[in-house]
């Protein structure tokens, strides 16, 4: 793993989106990984001012999302797939088809986790992932105890997640309890990862993925097994290293 240390927030966000940018530019249709929460929304809106000032194209781009909450419609405001599009996709020139959420409201989860990986598969599979990192040191949404074999699959929510992201809701009882995520597997198939961490709530998390050891009790520590990853973390995230 390559370790970039930034100073803060606005510059974990440029220097992804400087990156992204980058490689768009030298294959402009890269599939891209993409992930949601708060930590890529800088980054994102680096990629709009981009777009709208450079001209930075989309059209070829393909993006591929790690994870939706179960029970939530494409249309419900806290979705994953509203957050990509009010976040990203409205303000670029992707056309829309070519973004890929996993359906929270699909009639039969377990299908639509099956469908979601062979779309993968078909595509090519991921050239660059955009991760960030939960506090229990999830990604995507695979929680501690995942199987590093997993593919996209149902995941039961633990409840520091639900209570980590209950600020996007009125309460913590409308937080869902389940999600779709791509698996550990699904993730470790991507060509190149980057993972994106700042602040000082994190810094236990980055702690314990540079010093602690790799296993399920610790999902992110799989990617030190990976070939082509770069950690861009800010000093508050470094704190404790
Ligand atoms: C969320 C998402 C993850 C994200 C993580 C951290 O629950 N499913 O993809 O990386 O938790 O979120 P944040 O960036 O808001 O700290």
């Amino acid at each position: 793993m390559k370790i970039k240390k930034v100073k803060n927030y606005e510059e974990m966000s440029r220097i992804a989106a400087e990156l992204i940018i980058d490689k768009v530019r030298s294959n402009p249709s890269i599939n891209l990984g993409l992930a949601t929460g708060s930590t890529p929304v800088g980054m994102y809106e680096k990629l709009v001012q981009d777009h709208q000032e450079k001209g930075t194209s989309y059209k070829s781009v393909k993006t591929f999302n790690l994870d939706e909450y179960i029970g939530l419609s494409s249309e419900n405001p806290n979705s994953y797939r509203s957050f990509m599009n009010k976040q990203l996709f409205n303000h670029i020139d992707i056309p829309i088809e070519n973004t890929h959420v996993p359906h929270g409201d699909a009639k039969d989860p377990s299908q639509e986790c099956a469908e979601y990986e062979a779309l993968l598969k078909k595509n090519g599979g991921v050239d660059l992932q955009i991760l960030g990192i939960g506090g229990n040191g999830h990604i995507g949404f695979n929680e501690p105890g995942t199987s590093f074999q997993s593919e996209t699959h149902i995941i039961e929510l633990a409840e520091s997640t639900r209570r980590a992201n209950a600020r996007f809701f009125n309460s913590l009882e409308e937080v869902p309890t389940q999600a779709i995520t791509m698996g550990i597997a699904s993730i470790m198939q991507s060509k190149e990862i980057l993972l994106l961490v700042s602040g000082q709530k994190k810094s236990q998390a980055v702690k314990q993925l540079l010093q602690g050891d790799v296993g399920e009790h610790f999902p992110a520590s799989v990617l030190k097994t990976h070939p082509n990853v770069t950690i861009i973390a800010d000093e508050a995230a470094l704190s404790e290293v």
